[in-house]
């Protein structure tokens, strides 16, 4: 079996009846959704979900899942994809460009629970280039200063068309690789202290649990 899909479906069986359910975004999350959507409607799971993208919110509605938002619930739990996970379940997110709201929504939940393949799997963060969202009028302020704290950047650019990546928010994605991370917690609050950033992909002491799809199987981390 395809390994996210792996992982995916062993954290949908953490779900149980009556939770909100953070839903999160890129396609290991899609294989949660439509796992928890089959839950729903086969062994009729009475969930609500807090969708972390438009993406995610029309696959879960198309899935059967109610939606709901953090203005009336916060989640009992969240599920989400990661582009990178250290050891100390440190994360890297947003290779989907919708790591501002799934911090909200991760953060608010009173579990968070990552899925991801083997590959995620990293001693070190940071060879995945740092996705940080910036105000688009701030783009080329915050540039230079990412360079000068010794970070390659680029503007996010959308696949075979012209012009920058969008987010749900309105602003652009600069993806910043710094090389090998050794403070992850540190880097997260200094990027955020940059006018004109709005979050970066710094997940750092959020996550309860991971659960990596392997060949060898799944692999649990807490
Ligand atoms: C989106 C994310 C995703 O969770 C992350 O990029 C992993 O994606 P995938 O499951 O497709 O490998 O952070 O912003």
């Amino acid at each position: 079996m395809n390994l996210k899909k792996m992982a995916a479906l062993r954290a949908a069986h953490e779900i149980r009846d009556g939770d909100v359910v953070g839903l999160g975004t890129g396609s290991t999350a899609h294989y949660f959704i439509r796992e928890l959507g089959r839950r729903v409607l086969e062994e009729e799971l009475d969930v609500m979900g807090i969708p972390t993208s438009y993406q995610s919110m029309f696959l879960a509605s198309s899935s059967g899942i109610r939606i709901t938002g953090l203005s009336e619930h916060d989640p009992d739990v969240a599920v989400d994809g990661a582009d990178e996970v250290d050891p100390q379940l440190n994360l890297i997110k947003g290779g989907g460009a919708a790591h501002t709201l799934e911090k909200i929504v991760d953060s608010a939940a009173e579990r968070f629970i990552v899925i991801v393949d083997e590959s995620k799997l990293v001693d070190r963060l940071g060879a995945f280039p740092l996705p940080v969202e910036v105000i688009p009028a701030a783009c080329r302020p915050v540039m230079e200063t990412l360079e000068s704290m010794g970070a390659d950047v680029s503007i996010r650019s959308c696949e075979g068309k012209d012009g920058p990546v969008v987010t749900d928010n309105g602003n652009f994605v600069l993806d910043a690789s710094f090389g090998v991370i050794h403070e992850p917690g540190d880097l997260e609050v200094r990027l955020n202290s940059i006018p004109g950033v709005v979050e970066n992909g710094i997940f750092s002491g959020l996550a309860d649990m991971v659960i990596a799809g392997t060949s060898d199987g799944l692999k649990i981390m807490k």
